[in-house]
C-alpha cells in the first residue's frame, strides 16, 4: 500500500505525518509515524527564512521516518499566510457535443472560464473549489457530466497565493530532498479532517486558531464560499500575558496552557494562580481572572475580525452546522461560549476524525491541518480521472495534479 506524507508548516510547530489508507474500502487513514518540532523561519504562517525552516522540516521528517520506518520521498504541504487571497467567480459555456450531453471537456472549459478573473501579477491560483453547476435553468448540480442541456455554468471559489511565498515553501521542502506533491490551503485541510458532506450542505464556518494565524473557511450548500487568514493567533495571546502579567514568554505560555480560559465571567473571582519569580525575585500570586481577561480580549478580537470579514462576504444564510473550532488555541477552556457570544452561532471544538494507528497522539485540534492534508490527498487520489481537473501552478513544476474540489 502506498504511503502518503503531510508536512504542516505552522507558526508554532512543524508537523510531519506518514500515513496510508488501510484498505480501498475504508475512508479512514492509518497514521504510521509523526514528527513534531518547534517551528523555525516562519512568521504569520509564511516562511521568512528558508534555511532555518528547511532545517526544522528535516528534523521533523527524520522523526517521522524513524517512527514509521518509511523513507519519505514526497509530501504535500499546507499553505497559509497573509498572501492568500480568495474570490468567488462564475464561468459559462455552451455544451459542445451534438447530442448536448455534458462531457468532461465542457467541465474543464467552464472551470477554466471561471478563472477568468484579474489575478495580480505576484499571485497565482492555488485552488479552484467548485461549488455547484447549473445546466440551463437547473441549479445545484454537483456532477454535471452525462447530463443534457445547452448551457453549462459553474460557481467556484478561487484561492490565489503569493508566488514568492509558494516559491519559498517549495525551496524549503525541496532542500530536504523531498519532492513536493502540492500544497493545500491550511483551512481547507483542517476542514477536511472533520467536516462531513452534510456539514458542508448545512453551512459551517471553520476557525483554525493556531500560533501565528487564524485560518477561516466557510462552506454553504456543499462548497466553499469564503476563506481568509487573520494574522493573529496563540503567540499573540502569550505575548499579551507576558506584558500584562510582567512575566517572561515561557512563563506566559505555561500560564496560558495550565490556567488559561476564554471567558472571564465563568472564572471564580477569588481564584489565584502562582506566577514564577523573575530575575531571582520570589514568585507572586495574581487572580486567575486577570489572566483570563487578557486571553479573552485577544480571542474576542479574533472573533470580531471574523464577524467583520464574514459580513463583507455578503453571506446571508444561516450556519446550520454552526462554527467549528480547531487549532491549538481551541483547547482553551470555554472557547465555544465566547465564539457563540461574539459570532452568534452555536460552536464546537473539533478533533481529526477517521484515524487509526497512532490516533491517540494526533487526536488533538492542533493536528487537524496535518491529518487533513493526508485525507485530502486520499480523497483526491480516489477520484476517477474524469473528475479531476488538472491545473499545475508553475511554481510546483513537479506537481502531478491539481484538483477541483467537489466534482
Ligand atoms: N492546551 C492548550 N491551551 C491553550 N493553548 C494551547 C494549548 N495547546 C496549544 N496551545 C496554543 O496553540 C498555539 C499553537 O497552535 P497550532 O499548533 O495549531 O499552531 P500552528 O499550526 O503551529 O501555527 P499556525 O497555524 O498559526 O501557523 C500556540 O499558541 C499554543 O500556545
Ligand atoms: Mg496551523
Amino acid at each position: 500500500m502506498e504511503h502518503i506524507c503531510a508536512i504542516d508548516i505552522g507558526s508554532s510547530l512543524f508537523r510531519v505525518l506518514v500515513g496510508r489508507q488501510p484498505s480501498i474500502q475504508e475512508n479512514s487513514i492509518e497514521i504510521l509515524g509523526l514528527g513534531s518540532v518547534p517551528s523555525a523561519g516562519v512568521k504569520t504562517g509564511s516562511i521568512i527564512n528558508i534555511e532555518d525552516a528547511s532545517q526544522a522540516i528535516s528534523e521533523a521528517i527524520h522523526e517521522a521516518e524513524m517512527m514509521s520506518g518509511v523513507t519519505i520521498e514526497s509530501a504535500t504541504v499546507n499553505v497559509s499566510g497573509r498572501h492568500l487571497q480568495s474570490e468567488n467567480s462564475r464561468g459559462v459555456v455552451a455544451i459542445s457535443s451534438q447530442d448536448r450531453t455534458v462531457s468532461s471537456e465542457d467541465v474543464l472549459r467552464v472551470i477554466e472560464g471561471a478563472q477568468n478573473i484579474r489575478i495580480p501579477s505576484e499571485q497565482e491560483v492555488l485552488h479552484v473549489l467548485s461549488k455547484e453547476f447549473n445546466i440551463d435553468e437547473q441549479d445545484g448540480i454537483r456532477d454535471p457530466i452525462g447530463m443534457k442541456g445547452t448551457r453549462l455554468e459553474a460557481e467556484v471559489h478561487i484561492v490565489t497565493a503569493g508566488i514568492t511565498s509558494l516559491s519559498n515553501l517549495n525551496k524549503a521542502v525541496s532542500s530536504c530532498e523531498i519532492q513536493l506533491d502540492g500544497g493545500v490551503m491550511s483551512s481547507l485541510a483542517s476542514a477536511e479532517s472533520f467536516l462531513s458532506r452534510q456539514d458542508k450542505e448545512l453551512g459551517v464556518l471553520v476557525i483554525d486558531i493556531g500560533g501565528g494565524v487564524t485560518d477561516l473557511i466557510l462552506y454553504s450548500e456543499g462548497g466553499a464560499l469564503f476563506s481568509a487568514v487573520l494574522p493573529i493567533g496563540g503567540i499573540h495571546i502569550t505575548q499579551d500575558l507576558s506584558i500584562g502579567l510582567k512575566i517572561p514568554m515561557e512563563a506566559a505560555e505555561f500560564v496560558k496552557k495550565n490556567y488559561g480560559s476564554s471567558y472571564a465571567a465563568n472564572v471564580d473571582p477569588t481564584e489565584k494562580i502562582e506566577l514564577p519569580g523573575v530575575s531571582g525575585r520570589p514568585s507572586r500570586h495574581v487572580l486567575r481572572q486577570k489572566a483570563v481577561e487578557i486571553i479573552e480580549a485577544r480571542l474576542r478580537e479574533i472573533f470580531e475580525m471574523t464577524v467583520r470579514l464574514f459580513a463583507q462576504s455578503e453571506y446571508n444564510k444561516s450556519l446550520s452546522a454552526g462554527i467549528m473550532l480547531c487549532g491549538g488555541c481551541a483547547l482553551l477552556e470555554d472557547i465555544e461560549d465566547l465564539a457563540e457570544e461574539v459570532i452568534g452561532f452555536c460552536s464546537t471544538v473539533q478533533y481529526p476524525r477517521n484515524i487509526k494507528g497512532f490516533s491517540d497522539q494526533v487526536s488533538l485540534p492542533e493536528f487537524t491541518t496535518s491529518v487533513g492534508i493526508l485525507q485530502y490527498n486520499q480523497r483526491m487520489n480516489a477520484l476517477s480521472n474524469r473528475q479531476k481537473y488538472i491545473s499545475v501552478p508553475s511554481i510546483f513544476q513537479r506537481l502531478k495534479t491539481w484538483f477541483v474540489e467537489n466534482l
